[in-house]
Parts: structure tokens; C-alpha cells; sequence
């Protein structure tokens, strides 16, 4: 198979995982006799140095031809505490998002036994836990209208959704409960807003099209105390962009590290695969930031060409490093490896057919592989 795939590295470690991520590919391409073909494109601080815009044009139209778009990260200290930017890192993502018809957000969840004891909360809670977010991504108070008051002392971010843009990202988590265990979450304020009122309705109407499908609904503040109480009572938890936002960052805690979840985000027409995690600015240029939630990212990409077989052996590559304690600081603070090293060993992983094949004394020079 030949694909085209859109790298878009961005800031911070972003350019460090994608790295990573490229050299799994190219694992695979191998092993398998797949062709990808690369283009690459500016976003985030990066395109506003070099071009003013976080999004240049030409970036959207590569993203436009190609199959997939692999995305790294977003986001620089010198915006953050800036509230008066006019232009920032951010923007560029959202307009990608909304320029692609990127309306579903899934982020699966999904604990590593090996790292059970990585995790901040108690093994018991968390033993089991399987969940998918499907977070809709291009509408609700993100993309509302949003501004000041003449006098610039009120401002407004406005909260919209119209019933065709919660069906079309329900419909998809639906779908997959159907493959999975057959139970969606809903997560609103209902009690509260309008737009989770249209929500539920919604929901409410599309759930008679799924009658083996067991429908719960929680307030999101509820939600937010059950997913580290018992994560593992979720299957499908879907909700709108804001709280899904916010949900999936705290459902990444109960796995040990955030460096470890990925994403992708489908359209009609395109599709876009990244971390969860942002950019990590601390981490920039010193080859430790963990690069699986961008290698899983990539596995998700594959799945959505079809490449089954070819995902899994990313999977399987990645459980094999991290079982083997091939890990970067993040997963384990006294002996781990580098960033470049994790994309080394989980690409070995995947070209050598039997696990036994892969020399690592050789690789890290017989000593111990500690940065
Ligand atoms: C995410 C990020 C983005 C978001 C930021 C970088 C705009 O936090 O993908 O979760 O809020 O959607
Ligand atoms: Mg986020």
C-alpha cells in the first residue's frame, strides 16, 4: 500500500516524538512492503516565526492531499502567560481542526499491566480499565463567538451546538460500543446548559437505533470523580469538545503517564493523528520526552487504512519495550533510556520477527541503558 501522510512536527518535543514516530513507520513499511511518503508543513510557534501565521495556507493544503496528517504538539511559554497575543501557538490546531472537518476526538484509555504500579491511584480501582473518549472537536464554546465588551471589562466565550453535529460524533461512539462492550457514557451538564439538554435529547433519540447498547448519563462533575474512583466501570464515554477537553487529560492520569495515550481525530474527509500530551516545553531538545503516545498515534493511523496486522505489531512492540523496562524518565526516574533510543528499540521490535533477535547489548554498548 502507498500513502501519503502529512507531518506536521510543531513545538516543543514535538519534532523529538515525531521523530520516533517516523522511524516506526518506516518499521513498518519495511516489514510489511508499504510505501509512505511524506510531506512535511509548519504549524504553531514555529509557522508564526517563520510566516506570522500559525496555520500558513500552504500547511492546510498539504494536509488537504494527503491521507492522514501525523501532528506532534502544540503550545509556547511566550503565548502562555501573554493573554493580550493576538496570535498564538494554539489557533493553529483549532483552524486545522475546523478547516479539516475534524469533528470527532477519540482518545482511548487503556491501562498497561506492566505499568499498573506507575499509576497514582490504587491498583484495585484501576485493575481493568478499558475506555474510550469520543470528544466532539469542532464545535460548542471552542468555536462559538467569542470577544469583549466595549469597555473591555466583560467577555464572552459562546457555547452553541446544533443536533447535527452532536449526531454525527454520537453516531460514531455508538458504533463502537457496538465493537466493544457495548456502553456509552454521556457526559453533560444537563442539568445546567442548554446545549447538553440538546445533548441528551439527541442521544436520547439515536440510542433507539442501538437497543443493545446500555446508554448512562453522568453530570460531568460527577463523571470527573467516577473516572478515578472506578475507571473501569466505562466503556465509550462520549461528550462535547470543553469537557472532553478535560476529562481525557484526567483519564490519562490513571495509566501512569500522559506520554502514553494517543489520538485521532476523523473527519469525512481527513483524518489526524497525535498525542494527547501538549508540547512540554521543560523537555524541549533533551531527548527524554516519551514517544509512545505518538507511536500509538500511529497505530491508530494504520487501523484507519485498514492496516490491521500492521497496527498490531506496533501494539505488540510497544507492550514488548515497556515489559522489558525500555522506558524514558517518565516511566521510570533511575533507569531508563532516551527518547531516540524508545523509537530504536520499538522499531527493532517490529522488523525482527521473534523478540530473541533483537541485540540490545549491542545497541546500548553492553552497559545499562540510563541516559
Ligand atoms: C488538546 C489540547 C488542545 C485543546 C489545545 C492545545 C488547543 O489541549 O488537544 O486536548 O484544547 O483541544
Ligand atoms: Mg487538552
Amino acid at each position: 500500500m502507498k500513502k501519503r501522510i502529512a507531518v506536521l512536527p510543531g513545538d516543543g518535543i514535538g519534532p523529538e516524538v515525531i521523530k520516533q514516530a517516523k522511524k516506526v513507520l518506516e518499521g513498518v513499511a519495511m516489514k510489511f512492503s508499504h510505501e509512505f511518503e511524506y510531506e512535511y508543513a509548519l504549524v504553531g510557534a514555529e509557522a508564526i516565526d517563520k510566516t506570522g501565521s500559525p496555520l500558513p495556507e500552504e500547511t492546510i493544503e498539504i494536509c488537504r492531499r494527503a491521507d492522514a496528517v501525523l501532528f506532534g504538539a502544540i503550545g509556547h511559554p511566550s503565548y502562555d502567560n501573554n493573554p493580550k497575543a493576538t496570535v498564538r501557538p494554539e489557533q493553529g490546531l483549532l483552524q486545522l481542526r475546523k478547516s479539516l472537518g475534524l469533528y470527532a476526538n477519540i482518545r482511548p484509555v487503556k491501562l498497561f499491566d506492566s505499568l499498573i504500579k506507575h499509576s497514582p491511584l490504587k491498583e484495585e480501582r484501576i485493575k481493568g480499565t478499558d475506555l474510550i473518549v469520543y470528544r466532539e472537536l469542532t464545535g460548542g464554546i471552542y468555536f462559538g463567538d467569542k470577544g469583549r465588551d466595549e469597555d473591555g471589562l466583560s467577555a464572552y466565550d459562546v457555547c452553541k451546538y446544533s443536533v447535527n453535529e452532536i449526531e454525527r460524533v454520537a453516531v460514531m461512539a455508538f458504533d463502537a460500543a457496538m465493537r466493544r462492550r457495548k456502553k456509552v457514557t454521556l457526559v453533560d451538564k444537563a442539568n445546567v446548559l442548554e446545549t447538553s439538554r440538546l445533548w441528551r435529547e439527541t442521544v436520547q433519540a439515536l440510542a433507539e437505533k442501538y437497543p443493545e447498547v446500555e446508554v448512562e448519563y453522568l453530570y460531568v462533575d460527577n463523571a470527573a470523580m467516577q473516572i478515578i474512583q472506578r475507571p473501569n466501570q466505562f466503556d465509550v464515554i462520549l461528550t462535547e469538545n470543553m469537557f472532553g477537553d478535560i476529562i481525557s487529560d484526567e483519564a490519562s492520569v490513571i495509566t501512569g503517564s500522559i506520554g502514553l495515550l494517543s489520538s485521532a481525530s476523523m473527519g469525512d474527509q481527513s483524518s489526524l493523528f497525535e498525542p494527547i500530551h501538549g508540547s512540554y516545553p521543560e523537555a524541549a531538545g533533551k531527548d527524554i520526552a516519551n514517544p509512545i503516545a505518538t507511536i500509538l498515534s500511529v497505530a491508530l493511523m494504520l487501523e484507519s487504512f485498514g492496516l490491521h496486522k500492521e497496527a498490531k505489531s506496533i501494539r505488540t512492540a510497544v507492550d514488548r519495550s515497556i515489559e522489558q523496562g525500555l522506558v524514558t524518565p517518565d516511566l521510570d526516574p533511575v533507569s531508563h533510556i532516551t527518547c531516540s533510543k524508545a523509537g530504536d528499540v520499538i522499531s527493532l521490535f517490529i522488523e525482527a520477527e521473534e523478540p530473541k533477535e533483537v541485540n540490545f547489548e549491542n545497541m546500548f554498548e553492553g552497559s545499562l541503558p540510563v541516559i
